[in-house]
C-alpha cells in the first residue's frame, strides 16, 4: 500500500474507477509485459480479491490464459469447504492444456478446497458436432452450472496475439484485424467499441449471459494491452478490473 501511495497508484485507481464506471479497480505496481513477476503479483491480488468476493454456495466460472493460470496458482489455500463449485467459462479455445479454463478450474478448486467440473468440448468444433454434443446429458449438466454462475473471472488478450497463439491461419488473423478486432476475452474477438467481430465456435458463456452474473472480474495487465482491455470494458459487463501500472497509465491516457 505504501509503494502504491508514493507512486500515485491509489489516485489512479480512483480515477479509473470513476471514468470506467466500475465497482473497483486495483492497480499492481510495474508492467507485466516487461516483468513476469508483475503478472504473478497481479494473479495473487486477483485470487485474493476473488476469495473475498465469494459467498458460500456460489458457482465460480473461470476463463483461461496465462494470467488466470497464475491466479489459480497463487490462490490462497482455504480449509473450509463453503460448498462452492468452479466451472470453466467456455469449451476449448485452442490454448495449451496448462492455461486452458479446465486446468484453471481444477487448480483453483484444489486451492479453494471445493468441487469443480470440466467441460470436455474440443477446440472450434463445427455447428453439427456442437449440436450433437449438446444432446449429451453430461455436457448439458455442466452448461447448466455455467449458466448459473454467480461470479466470472476472466483475462483479456490482444486480438492478434490471441489469434496467433491459438494457431489461426494467417488469413484468419488478417481478417480479424481487418474487421477491427483489438481485444479478446473467453473466445470473443472485440473491436474498439466492444462490438463482437467474431466468436470461437464452442459452448458456454456468451457476452449476453454476463448480464445475469453478479460479479464479473477482469484480470489483465501489460502496457501493450491497454486497447484490448478498454475494448472489453466497453461491453459494459465488467464490475472489477485488476490490472498493472503499465496498462493502467495507458488506459488513463486513452480516456
Ligand atoms: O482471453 C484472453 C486471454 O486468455 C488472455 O491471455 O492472460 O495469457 O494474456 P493471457
Amino acid at each position: 500500500e505504501l509503494v502504491k501511495n508514493i507512486s500515485g497508484l491509489v489516485d489512479l485507481e480512483r480515477e479509473l474507477k470513476g471514468l470506467l464506471k466500475l465497482e473497483r479497480v486495483i492497480v499492481v505496481p510495474g508492467d507485466s509485459c516487461e516483468d513476469e513477476t508483475v503478472k504473478q503479483e497481479m494473479g495473487a491480488v486477483a485470487a485474493k480479491t476473488l476469495s473475498s468476493l465469494v459467498n458460500p454456495g456460489d458457482i465460480i466460472s473461470v476463463a483461461g490464459g496465462s494470467t488466470l493460470a497464475r491466479m489459480a496458482n497463487m490462490a490462497p489455500k482455504k480449509t473450509k469447504d463453503q460448498n462452492n463449485m468452479i466451472v470453466p467459462a467456455r469449451g476449448g479455445l485452442g490454448e495449451r492444456v496448462e492455461i486452458q479454463a479446465n486446468t484453471v478450474a481444477a487448480e483453483l478448486a484444489n486451492n479453494f478446497n471445493c468441487s469443480y467440473r470440466m467441460l470436455h468440448v474440443p477446440d472450434e468444433v463445427s455447428k453439427e458436432s456442437l449440436n450433437t454434443l449438446l444432446l449429451e446429458p453430461k455436457v448439458n449438466e455442466i452448461l447448466d452450472l455455467i449458466k448459473n454462475a454467480n461470479i466470472l473471472i476472466h483475462g483479456i488478450g490482444r486480438a492478434e496475439e490471441m489469434a496467433k497463439r491459438r494457431g489461426l491461419s494467417q488469413e484468419r488473423v488478417s481478417s480479424l484485424l481487418d474487421k477491427g478486432s483489438v481485444g479478446e476475452a473467453f473466445g470473443f474477438y472485440l473491436d474498439k467499441k466492444g462490438g463482437v467481430v467474431e466468436r470461437v465456435n464452442t459452448v458456454g458463456l456468451t457476452l449476453e449471459d454476463l448480464n445475469d452474473i453478479n460479479k464479473v472480474i477482469a484480470v489483465s495487465g501489460g502496457s501493450d494491452k491497454s486497447e484490448a482491455i478498454l475494448a472489453m470494458l466497453e461491453t459494459g459487463h465488467d464490475d472489477f478490473l485488476i490490472t498493472d501500472e503499465g496498462a493502467a497509465r495507458k488506459i488513463y491516457n486513452l480516456l
